[in-house]
Formats: C-alpha cells, structure tokens, sequence
C-alpha cells in the first residue's frame, strides 16, 4: 500500500504523514511543488523523512507556471470577480499533472492532498487529477479526520513526534507561489477590520504604499504576441520577468488587493492577496491591447475573459472550453507587440507612454486638426441611420394611450 502526498511541511501536511499510516497502514511518499514559493523547500526532505514519509520528490515547476499557465491567463486578461489575479487557482492544475505522473511511476494506489472540506483548492487539484487519472482514487483527510482546529493539529503533531517550527501562535492562511501570496483567516474574517499592513511579517513582497519612496520608479515592459519577452531593453525568461517586476513592483506598493470572493463551494471569503508583479503585467498588456486590438475583438475578449477567469478558478483548466478559449486568445496576440513605458508610485500604475509597429492608432485620423480620410459631413447620415430607432420611438409614444 502506497499513497502520494502533495507536501508542503506545513502543520496540515506534515500530520497528514503519520495519519495516514495509522488509518491507512500504507507507505507515505511525500512530493512537494517548487512553484517559486522561495526558501520554503530548504531542509525539506529531512522534515519529510523525520515526519515518516518515505521519499520525498521536489518538482521544478516555476518556469512551467509561469509560461505555461500564468502567461495564457494574462493574455486573456483573466481576473476573477474583475479583481483576483489567479495566483493560487493556477498553480493547482500543474501541481496535480505532475503529481499523478509520480503516484504512476510509483505504483501508488492514491493520491492524498491537504486541502479542506471547505475550499477551492480541493476542488482544483481533484479535477487536474481526474483529468490525468479518472480512476485515481483521492484522499482528502480534512474531509475524514476529527481534527477541528489548529490547536488539535498541534496536539497531533506533538503526540506523533511530527518536528514543528511553528509555535502555538497563530498565523494566517497563506499559499505563496512566484506569481503571489494570499492571506486569508484570523481578523481578516471580519471583513469590516482594516488588514494590519505595518505588523511586521504581515506584507512579504512588498510594503504598502505609506511606506514606499517619494520618489516614482519607471520601468518599460516589452511584449511580443502578448508574452512580457524584456524589461528596460534587457531579455529575459518568464519567470524572471515576474521576479524582476516583483521586486520593483513590492519596493512601490503596488499589488495589493483586500477583496471578499465568491468561492465555487458557496461562500464568501475575505482575502489580502499580494501580486506586485503580476498587477504591473496586467496593467502593461492591457495597455498595449488598447492600441493592438481592434474594437470589436477587444470587447468580445472581454466576454472571454470573464469566462476564462472563472474556468480558471474553479479548477476546470484541463478542458475542453478552457482549451479553445485560449485557442480564441491566442489569435487575438498576433499583434500584441510593443512597448509599455509605466510610472510606480505609492501603489499606483501610471501609463508613460505605448508603442507597437501594430499599434491600429492613427493620429492623423484622431486628431482635432484637418486631416484626410475622415469628412465630418459624412457623420450627419451616420447619425440618422444610428438614430433611426430612437428617433422612430419617440414619434410612435406622442401617439400611445395616455396612461
Ligand atoms: N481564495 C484564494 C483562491 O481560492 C486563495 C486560496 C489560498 N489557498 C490556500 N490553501 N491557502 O484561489
Ligand atoms: C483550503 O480550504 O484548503 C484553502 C482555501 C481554499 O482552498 O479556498
């Protein structure tokens, strides 16, 4: 009997390994996701050991994340409830792929995750299973296990002789990734309390905008067919696109959103997310679109980036609609190429300046000078036949039944 974990060292995961070798009498082979969470992984494997898996896999999954799921939901533009960047919503789907590929190898009999009854999350990595391993059978112990609180889960961990670094104070929700961190839990349940932004250890990418300088960062973002490709002239891969814009973006405040959300389980859950970088991609790519896109397929990928925002979020990234969304997006960035100058201030994005040799802006059209394509006198037939429908309206009421 052998069962995959998805492991993390955190206080869920780590009992989940002596748990399910009492209630399961299986052999636990722990695999932890490197998605640019950071320091996180240092000395893992021991814990791992110490905690009685088995084995434990580290996945290099960063760059994978970032070009093969974060960049596609920033080229659809996709925010959920039009404010959540996807940080964790994303991550799942790659983290699950690669899971089920190690319980296969593995010969594992199931795979087992730490997420609760009560949230998204289980819900994400299920369904990337199911789409890779429809017969997989899944272990969920929050869903099993009488355990109700942290404190029972340190009773646990302490009866079990589980090695904690954690103390008995308590701490936030958190699930970091390169792409963002979330804070959910504790006084941020009570949606009418201010997040307490200057405690220290509070923010971790980045300060809020009181405590940045006085001074405004310029950076310029380069895009070829929607992909960030450079910053300030200087080429480089995804992911270090992300950190680069991370750093800069943290430094100035920016990135920071406290929203309530809709989770697909039903409720609503109040959350501080920090994605400094992430923020100044979406600003940048939907700044160039404005001079990329025509109006038509600009408004209509607005329709698709609802929908895709929401696919994404409730874990649905290994289908179909997913995959011919961004078949649709994909056709869209053919000319999303250019230049995005933009001014970081306070947590504020300030557009400085775009350009694209695809840009469809025509100065000489827009201008308020004389120019040659456009003759004003065409407008009043225009406006006639535009008109027509609410000039015929208002004719028809003068003879409706007085009420
Ligand atoms: N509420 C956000 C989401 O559903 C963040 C979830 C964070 N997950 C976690 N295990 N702490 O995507
Ligand atoms: C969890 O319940 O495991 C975290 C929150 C979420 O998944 O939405």
């Amino acid at each position: 009997n052998k069962v995959l974990l998805a492991y993390s060292g955190g206080l869920d995961t780590s009992i989940i390994i002596p748990w399910l070798k009492e209630n399961y009498s299986c052999e636990v082979i722990a695999a932890s996701a490197d998605v640019g969470q950071g320091t996180e992984l240092d000395g893992l494997e021991e814990k791992a050991i110490k905690t009685g898996a088995s084995k434990l896999y580290v996945l290099d999954l960063t760059d994978e994340f970032i070009d093969d799921y974060v960049f596609p939901t920033l080229q659809a533009g996709a925010k959920y409830e039009g404010t959540y960047l996807l940080g964790t919503s994303f991550a799942r789907p790659p983290i699950a792929k690669h899971l089920v590929e190690i319980a296969e190898k593995e010969g594992c009999d199931a795979i087992c995750h730490g997420c609760t009854g009560k949230g998204n999350d289980q819900v994400r990595f299920e369904l990337s299973i199911k789409a890779f391993a429809p017969d997989m059978p899944i272990i969920a112990p929050w869903r099993e296990w009488d355990i109700k609180s942290r404190e029972e889960e340190i009773d646990y961990a302490e009866a079990h002789n589980v090695p904690l670094k954690i103390n008995r104070e308590t701490n936030y929700s958190k699930d970091k990734n390169l792409w963002h961190l979330s804070h959910e839990g504790l006084d941020l349940e009570d949606p009418s309390l201010e997040p307490q932004y200057q405690k220290p250890g509070f923010l971790e990418l980045g300060v809020s905008p009181e405590q940045a300088p006085d001074t405004p960062a310029y950076v310029t973002i380069h895009f070829e067919k929607g992909i960030p490709t450079a910053v300030d002239g200087v080429a480089m891969k995804g992911s270090d696109i992300v950190r680069t814009l991370n750093k800069l973006g943290g430094e100035n405040g920016i990135g920071i959103i406290d929203i309530v959300e809709n989770r697909l389980v039903g409720m609503k859950s109040r959350g501080v997310y920090e994605t400094p970088g992430g923020t100044i991609l979406y600003f940048a790519h939907a700044q160039l679109e404005m001079l990329c896109l025509d109006k038509a397929t600009a408004h209509y990928k607005e329709l698709v980036a609802q929908k895709f925002s929401e696919i994404v979020y409730d874990g649905q990234w290994y289908t179909p609609l997913r995959e011919a969304l961004s078949a649709f997006v994909t056709e869209t960035q053919k000319t999303v190429t250019g230049d995005v100058k933009l001014k970081l201030y306070k947590g504020n994005i300030i557009p400085a300046g775009t350009t694209s040799p695809y840009s469809l802006y025509s100065e000489e059209l827009a201008t308020f000078g004389e120019d040659g394509i456009y003759d004003q006198k065409d407008s009043a037939g225009f406006i006639n036949l535009f008109g027509l429908p609410v000039t015929v309206q208002a004719k028809c009421k003068k003879n409706w039944p007085k009420e």
